[in-house]
């Protein structure tokens, strides 16, 4: 008889936690799924409650197993995935955080961003790490909890503090105290060499971090641990870490020079696979790991991060409600013919790539006594389509890549009313694959390579299959006139901060 056996992987992302299954095809088997609340102390401040995420995480691995009828046992090895950057930093001891995580989304460390560029500016440790001195990243979050966290710092000198980003928090979790990390998330904290793949002493000095916090890089696929949770029989290999945005460029198979992937979530990060070269952006684009498995040679990514799109549709939802759910933007959106002249800059949280202006914040564009609620939710939905093409555009001037086609993935592409206009704004055809779970499959990608269930890339490769492919049907003038006034509206957001 032959028994099957299965992958599992954790998917801890901005605004929910699952887990998932996965069997030798690629195939979902099962999945379990659970929110947690977003808290918004100030304006631009985004934490989450790390022990939240961390029991929210628990359950759902429990609760998978029960949906699918599967034990451990069933299970050959857990990857894991996760929303970046997000810092956590907590107590060795008791293991309790110090303070909430403060999200990547988050800005209040926007003036000791400035403060850390000094007279060197923005771009002070980008040769070494890939990215410029922004919010969005782990180390000047970790600072900021240090520096304002009563006794923080005392007990971080005296090595009683770890910091990690969620990858790490629940990793530590599951095992009952291992401290590690991989080289993509580790390349998000603005500590990290790109090319000697080890925290950067000096980085860490100047950003006022002790060492002792940091957890030990690792690669993105070999067996870190085995899980350790009471009740669920223990000895499973932890063997897969990936940044979700580059487990979403494993899953999508992208794993040869000049393939890309854009993903639709919370934000949109479009990563294109640039081989074991490291390509530094003169255009806005971060340079970063997108993989290494086991001993091979780390392989590099372009990415292209906007921090808000699918947020901008939950936030009409909870904040505007001019719509009940996620879905019912699309028939909204199809209630009127075009965007009537209305343009919607969601720069909640600054402006990401390939701008990069922290001074940033959201505008509405264009109104007149014409525009109904149809008109926004379809210049909502534009602002993704047009953010996307910004950030080709730059990849295109940094790498010289032509993108014949653009694979997406996330929970935005089931909308097709999107789908069509970006393909048409871009004037590419746009692909989505038969499982849209890239991110969570290309964490279990690099758990089942490291224990030998997939033999190797070629059988990610093998196991992609597209399922839609729309065609560009918008004449260029058209997309042009649209596109102008897309960037005449983003010129209204800068300069609305001291
Ligand atoms: O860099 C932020 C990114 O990792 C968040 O992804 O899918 O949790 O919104 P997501």
């Amino acid at each position: 008889m032959t028994v099957t056996q299965y992958i599992a992987a954790i998917d801890q992302g901005t605004t929910s936690s699952r887990c998932m299954i996965f069997d030798h095809d690629g195939r979902v088997v099962g999945v379990a799924q659970k929110e947690h609340e977003q808290i918004f102390p100030e304006p631009g401040w985004v934490e989450h409650d790390p022990e939240e995420i961390w029991s929210n995480t628990r359950e759902m691995v429990g609760s998978v197993l029960a949906k699918t009828d599967l034990t451990a046992k069933d299970i050959v090895a857990v990857g894991i995935t996760n929303q970046r950057e997000t810092a956590v930093v907590w107590d060795r001891g008791t293991g309790k955080p110090v303070y909430n995580a403060i999200v990547w989304q988050d800005t209040r460390t926007d003036s000791l961003c400035d403060e850390l560029a000094g007279d060197e500016g923005r771009g002070r440790f980008r040769e070494t790490t890939g990215l410029p001195l922004s919010t969005y990243f782990s180390g000047p979050k970790v600072r900021w909890i240090l520096d304002n966290v009563d006794g923080a710092r005392e007990r971080a000198e005296a090595g009683e503090l770890a910091f990690g980003t969620i990858d790490s928090w629940i990793i530590w979790n599951l095992t009952g105290g291992l401290h590690v990390t991989d080289v993509t998330n580790a390349s998000r904290t603005l500590l990290m060499d790109l090319e000697t793949l080890d925290w950067d002493h000096d980085i860490c000095e100047a950003m006022g971090i002790p060492v002792s916090m940091l957890p030990e890089i690792r690669s993105s696929s070999e067996v870190y641990g085995d899980l350790a949770l009471p009740g669920i029989s223990a000895g499973i290999p932890i063997a897969g870490i990936l940044g979700d945005q580059q487990a979403a460029t494993f899953g999508q198979a992208c794993l040869s020079e000049g393939e890309a992937k854009n993903t639709y979530g919370t934000g949109n990060f479009l990563l294109l696979n640039t081989g074991t070269e490291k390509v530094h952006s003169e255009h806005g684009l971060l340079t970063t790991v997108c993989y290494k498995l086991g001993d091979k040679p780390a392989v590099y990514a372009l990415e292209g991060s906007v921090a808000v799109t699918g947020s901008l549709v939950q936030w009409l939802r909870d904040n505007l409600g001019i719509i009940q759910s996620a879905k019912d933007i699309e028939p909204l959106a199809q209630s009127v013919d075009d965007n009537g002249g209305a343009y919607f800059v969601p720069a909640f949280s600054g402006l990401f790539a390939p701008r990069w202006r922290p001074d940033a914040r959201g505008v509405i564009a264009g109104l007149t006594r014409y525009v109904n609620k149809g008109h926004l939710a379809r210049a909502a939905l534009e602002a993704t389509a047009y953010q996307t093409r910004e950030v080709i555009e730059a990849m295109r001037a940094d790498s010289g890549v032509e993108l014949t086609t653009l694979k997406v993935d996330g929970g935005m592409v089931v909308n097709e009313t999107l789908m069509q206009f970006q393909s048409d704004i871009l004037g590419v055809p746009v692909t989505r694959p038969v499982v849209n779970e890239t991110t969570a499959l290309g964490a279990a990608y690099a758990a089942g390579l490291a224990v030998g269930f997939w033999e190797s890339e070629d059988d990610v490769r093998n196991n992609w299959a597209a399922d839609k492919t729309w065609e560009p049907q918008m004449d260029e003038a058209e997309r042009d006139r649209l596109y102008a006034g897309w960037n005449k509206a983003v010129e209204r957001t800068y300069g609305w901060t001291d």
